[in-house]
């Protein structure tokens, strides 16, 4: 696959790459399903302002006809290959067992103690990154594509629970149980069973009816009077250690709580987490509008202060 390590691929090798998604998420590693990325990706796309939206479109490459959600599980896809071996660690934060908080210093690091290296650095550096788009060609030191479809993705694992889990089980990885009848792990229920049993039982795979039931809820349904406090952001670049405390906090009430390794976990578990999943979903995707409002955007006053201290 080394060969492979180019980004404008044509269609025929995208298809060829999305095989090799399902390959990869299959055996174990850490990822939102590609459904929870991509609906991440277009809430916030829908929710972008005309400025913005127009940035967004001149980033991607043409191939995906200005729909950022095509390449929102792109990062998993290249996790593996030699040139973006660096980028592992950036899916997710390991944080010491049992003690549900997240402490920027003391997580936020690859396995060999690299600052840095979690998802929640990750964010802030590809936010950091975008911050300097508007300062022209001069200051691009980094390539504003990646950064654009890195941040779009680690905005989605941020809001994992399970991607903000304990060391000793890898965010639940380890904890084999199976999920109704089939064998799988307690990070894979948060990341892809959950969604795909909602998309089949509930929406008959219609991820598109799924999508609209979760917009709706925070434009006029159960969420509406949360979006101020979601959207909350002082520091752009402080936020996201927030968005991954929420995070192992909901991993530890939500994820872990009651279960045991080997059990069979089904209707129950998923009744009372369900709607947990889908309002994370909503959160990062209203929370990845917010950023890149504030990046490309005009209107938003706070940007300016953002920049100055930057
Ligand atoms: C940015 O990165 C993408 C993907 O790696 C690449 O295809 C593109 O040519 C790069 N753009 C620039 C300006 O280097
Ligand atoms: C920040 O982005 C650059 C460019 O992609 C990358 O080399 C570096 O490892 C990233 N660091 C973090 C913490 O995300
Ligand atoms: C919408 O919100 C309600 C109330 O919190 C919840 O029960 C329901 O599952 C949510 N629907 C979706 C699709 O998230
Ligand atoms: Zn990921």
């Amino acid at each position: 696959m080394g060969c492979m390590v180019k980004f404008r691929f044509s269609l025929p090798v995208f298809l060829l790459l999305s095989v090799a998604v399902v390959f990869f998420s299959a055996s174990g590693a850490h990822a939102w399903s590609k459904e929870g990325h991509v609906m991440t990706c277009r809430i916030a796309q829908s929710l972008l302002d005309p400025a913005a939206s127009e940035v967004v479109r001149h980033l991607l490459p043409e191939y995906v006809d200005g729909d950022l959600s095509a390449l929102c599980t792109w990062p998993d896809q290249i996790r593996h290959w030699y040139k973006y071996r660096w980028s592992s660690p950036l899916h997710f934060i390991d944080t010491p067992d049992d003690a549900c908080s997240f402490n920027y210093a003391r997580d936020c690091h690859d396995p060999h103690g690299v600052e840095n290296m979690c998802v929640a650095g990750a964010v802030q550096n590809y936010t950091s990154q975008l911050m300097h788009y508007k300062e022209g060609s001069s200051d691009r030191r980094y390539n504003m594509t990646e950064a654009l479809i890195f941040l779009s993705h680690f905005m989605g694992d941020v809001h994992q629970p399970m991607h903000v889990g304990f060391s000793s089980d890898e965010g639940g990885n380890t904890i084999n149980l199976r999920w109704y009848r089939h064998k799988s792990n307690l990070h894979h229920v948060w990341d892809r069973e959950i969604i795909l049993t909602a998309e089949k039982e509930l929406y008959d795979n219609d991820m598109d009816s799924f999508q609209e039931d979760i917009q709706n809820n925070f434009t006029h349904g159960a969420w509406s009077d949360d979006l101020a406090s979601w959207t909350a952001c002082d520091d752009l670049l402080t936020c996201p250690t927030k968005w991954a405390e929420e995070s192992i906090n909901l991993a530890c009430k939500w994820g872990y709580k009651g279960v045991t390794a080997g059990e069979t976990l089904a209707e129950e578990y998923f009744n009372s987490r369900f709607s947990i999943v889908t309002k994370r979903i909503a959160q990062g995707g209203v929370r990845l509008s917010m950023i890149l409002n504030k990046v490309f955007g005009h209107q938003d006053h706070h940007y300016q202060q953002v920049m100055a201290t930057t």
